[in-house]
């Protein structure tokens, strides 16, 4: 039996299949590399020694995916394909809800018509908005969000609950991720954003390579300890690890939909992570404040409880292993990227 992992080049997806393939099990990969690279699937067969089945196609393409369903005996479905990038998904509005949304569709109906029922999907802390408490727990209200990408998660969200209402033979795991940062530790594999970075840890690692001048720090006026965003930052390899946590609680325990929060618990301003990260590379993030980002939050950390309760699982990686091995891979992929 294998675990089909759609997006499973990409950056998180890369992780959790070098952690499937280490755990003993059949993976198989479909990706598009709309963004991700070929060398990636290499990597994991060089960190993990295990070969695997890839598929190179688009997850939209139903006749391809169905061929896929054909050929081999998937017992789970793992997916991480959609796109990703918040300030694209305002101007491509379309592009995301099809890919992301219609994408999933896609994949459910097929999954549906060849009796597939098992289904872990990447979801994000982005779905509960404007945070109603923190620690946010699972059962805030989600809602609020200001961009069509974190609007798609919580459509596929309320998809995925219409769905074992309808039918609860099905079994889903939804895992809301906090912000994943780091790499493997080989320096292998990783995260590589295409153009400009958007996210924090990204961005502070191309300063400090000298690819960018300085940081723009967005805000420092909110309220928190030192006025700038607080975040849970989770270290990539243990947010791998989460997903076979949830696949062995759906073949276990089984029977049931159940969302949880993959975070620390922890959170980090953003001097904090620049600070850190100078303290533990020795290189120099030079920044300036600059005025706040759109749609920022102050503060957003998760209350990890339940996944540690009912998935046995936990972040074990802290601030100086994502910052590591951030550094690590981009010094190891400096002319690749
Ligand atoms: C962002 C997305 C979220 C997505 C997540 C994926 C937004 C509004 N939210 O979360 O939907 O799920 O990425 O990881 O884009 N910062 C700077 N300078 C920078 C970049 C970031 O100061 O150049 C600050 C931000 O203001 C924030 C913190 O760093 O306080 C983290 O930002 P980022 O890495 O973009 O993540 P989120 O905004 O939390």
């Amino acid at each position: 039996m294998s675990i089909l992992v759609t997006g499973g080049a990409g950056f998180i997806g890369s992780h959790t299949v070098v952690e499937l393939l280490n755990a003993g099990e059949e993976v198989i990969i479909v990706d598009d590399f709309s963004n991700s690279k070929p060398q990636t699937l290499e990597a994991i067969k060089k960190i993990t020694g295990k070969d695997f089945k890839f598929y190179e196609m688009n997850y939209l393409d139903r006749e391809k995916l169905e061929k896929v369903f054909e050929e081999n005996d998937i017992d789970s479905v793992i997916n991480f394909a959609g796109f990703k990038a918040v300030g694209e998904s305002v101007k491509k509005p379309l592009a995301y809800y099809h890919n992301n949304v219609s994408g999933c569709l896609i994949l459910l109906e097929t999954m549906k018509k060849y009796n597939v029922k098992k289904f872990v999907f990447s979801s994000s802390a982005t779905v509960y908005g404007t945070p109603e408490k923190i620690p946010l727990t699972e059962d805030c209200k989600t809602g609020g969000t200001t961009n069509p990408y974190g609007t798609s998660k919580l459509f596929i969200e309320q998809i995925l609950k219409d769905l074992y209402t309808s039918d609860n033979s099905w079994d889903i795991c939804i895992l809301r991720y906090f912000n994943p940062v780091g790499a493997h530790e080989s320096g292998l594999i990783g995260e590589e954003p295409q153009g400009i970075p958007n996210n924090l840890m990204p961005y502070v690692v191309r300063v400090a390579s000298g690819e960018l001048k300085e940081l723009s720090v967005f805000g420092n006026d909110y309220d928190t300890p030192d006025g700038t965003g607080v975040r849970d930052y989770i270290h990539v390899v243990d947010l791998a690890k989460g997903h076979l946590s949830a696949l062995k609680k759906l073949d276990k325990e089984g029977k049931g939909l159940f969302i949880y929060n993959l975070g620390t618990g922890t959170g980090y301003s953003v001097l904090d992570m620049v600070k850190a990260f100078e303290e533990i590379t020795g290189r120099k993030v030079p920044y300036k404040i600059a005025p706040r980002r759109e749609g920022d939050i102050a503060t957003c950390y998760s209350n990890p409880a339940k996944a540690k309760e009912e998935l046995h699982w936990e972040a074990k990686k802290g601030i100086k292993e994502m910052c590591e091995d951030s550094w690590k891979y981009i010094q190891k992929n400096k002319n690749k990227i």
